[in-house]
């Protein structure tokens, strides 16, 4: 039988446009003009060249309009835009160009989280200093400002703005924060929550007070299933009301988005969006970019013609319909299959649902077992912030499913048999 895996969060190999971007590599590469316009322009570069230090202005500029449609507001301009290699690359980033284990004292991240985001910051000195901030879905705020707050307080200083700024980097003035904090506030991995516009406005005033950087992986707001006949109006992003109440030179916000979800994850293309142009600047001119220029300059061109010949949307409204019907079907099949009381978060838009079993379930053992029938299920365990202090013992009762991977029937199927193996090991 075959392997139904419930754990891979890419798409399944039969939706990615390959077609479409092999097409578009060769309209970019050989039918296209041979870009001589470009040899002496500072903000443009041939497609195999070096690119600038933060992507060609013109490719920047094609994003930050498309962005601006959808948002369907002016917010953004190619100033506020640095181009990356997908929102992995993208943290990386911003942690190398904003922290410092000599000045960051903490770093938060939302828990349950991203599983693999750990590591970016062991990777910048801060393995030791994480503290897991609890999503808190179906409350008043979604995340836990009161704890959030007390952290901030005890470990911080208030008013650090203007003094976390190192003036003597011959590549200009760096911003580096007291605090970072990571989330996913659109559609969340794993949660499969989004956080309303009051959450994100109390965040941005916490942020501002301690000299705290917002970092908010905004990877799935385009795959949003209310409406599937048109790419419909986001959430304002935390740094769009950052900017529009800005009180600071660089802004408490990094919006960290990619091209991965909605195109491909191979093109391997991402964007960041700041709330001033300071702060992007800043991130564009770290080490590797610095040697070797934007990190996907080719790719970067193939995203710039699938947005200006409308492709871009077209795949993204393919995405949202099929990944609409096999949300559906999840949440069905879970109120069919589990037992009674099991409660399920998510399933409106992104990948990721997150279903909270309940406490007669032996997770760890139904995982064990249902995975010899074929069926691969990511356990919660795999979801928490590194560090003792931080488990929340999610293994226990929770498993984050996914959709992007598996046909409606094979959800359906998987599902089935989840429930059956929880019948069999709880009599
Ligand atoms: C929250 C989040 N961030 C980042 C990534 C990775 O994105 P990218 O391919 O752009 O590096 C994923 C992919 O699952 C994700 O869910």
């Amino acid at each position: 039988m075959a392997i139904i895996n419930f754990f891979k969060g890419h798409p399944s190999t039969n939706l990615l446009p390959s077609k479409t971007i092999a097409d578009t590599y060769s309209k970019v590469l050989v039918n296209n003009s041979d870009y001589l316009e470009y040899d002496n322009d500072p903000n443009n570069q041939h497609p195999l060249a070096y690119g600038t230090d933060p992507g060609n202005l013109e490719i920047r500029q094609t994003i930050s309009d498309w962005v601006n449609s959808k948002y369907q507001s002016n917010y953004l301009n190619a100033e506020l835009i640095n181009l990356t290699a997908g929102a992995s690359y993208g943290v990386a980033n911003v942690l190398a160009s904003t922290t410092l284990p000599s000045i960051t004292k903490k770093a938060f991240i939302v828990t349950p989280t991203y599983f693999l985001i750990n590591s970016s910051f062991v990777d910048v000195g801060l393995g030791d200093d994480l503290i897991a901030i609890n999503e808190t879905a179906g409350e008043e705020y979604d995340i836990d400002l009161v704890k959030l707050k007390k952290e901030l307080k005890k470990f911080g200083k208030e008013d650090q703005t203007e003094v976390n700024i190192i003036k003597n980097d011959p590549r200009g003035e760096r911003k580096v924060y007291q605090f970072v904090l990571y989330l996913v506030p659109t559609f969340s991995n794993p949660g499969g929550i989004t956080y309303s516009v009051k959450t994100r406005k109390k965040l941005i005033d916490l942020a501002r007070k301690y000299d705290l950087l917002i970092i908010s992986d905004d990877v799935y707001e385009y795959l949003d299933y209310a409406n599937t006949e048109t790419i419909t109006k986001p959430i304002p992003k935390l740094n769009q009301l950052d900017q529009e109440t800005i009180t600071n030179k660089y802004g408490n916000t990094i919006s960290n988005a990619t091209f991965s979800k909605i195109i491909a994850p191979g093109l391997r293309v991402g964007w960041q969006e700041s709330a001033t142009s300071h702060l992007v600047k800043q991130l564009s001119i770290t080490g590797a970019n610095k040697s070797g220029g934007t990190p996907s300059q080719l790719s970067t061109f193939i995203v710039n013609d699938l947005i200006k010949t409308g492709q871009l949307d077209e795949i993204i409204l393919k995405f949202k319909k099929i990944y609409k019907e096999r949300a559906q079907t999840l949440k069905e099949s879970v109120k069919k299959y589990l037992p009674k009381g099991t409660k399920v978060y998510g399933g409106d838009g992104g990948y990721f649902l997150w279903v909270e079993l309940p406490n007669f379930v032996d997770n760890e053992k139904v995982i064990k077992e249902v995975s010899k029938k074929n069926v691969i299920l990511a356990s919660g365990e795999h979801f928490e912030v590194l560090g003792e202090s931080n488990k929340q013992n999610w293994g226990d009762h929770c498993i984050r499913l996914c959709i992007s991977f598996l046909s409606s029937s094979e959800i359906e199927k998987g599902i089935k048999l989840w429930g059956e193996t929880i019948d069999e090991v709880s009599n």
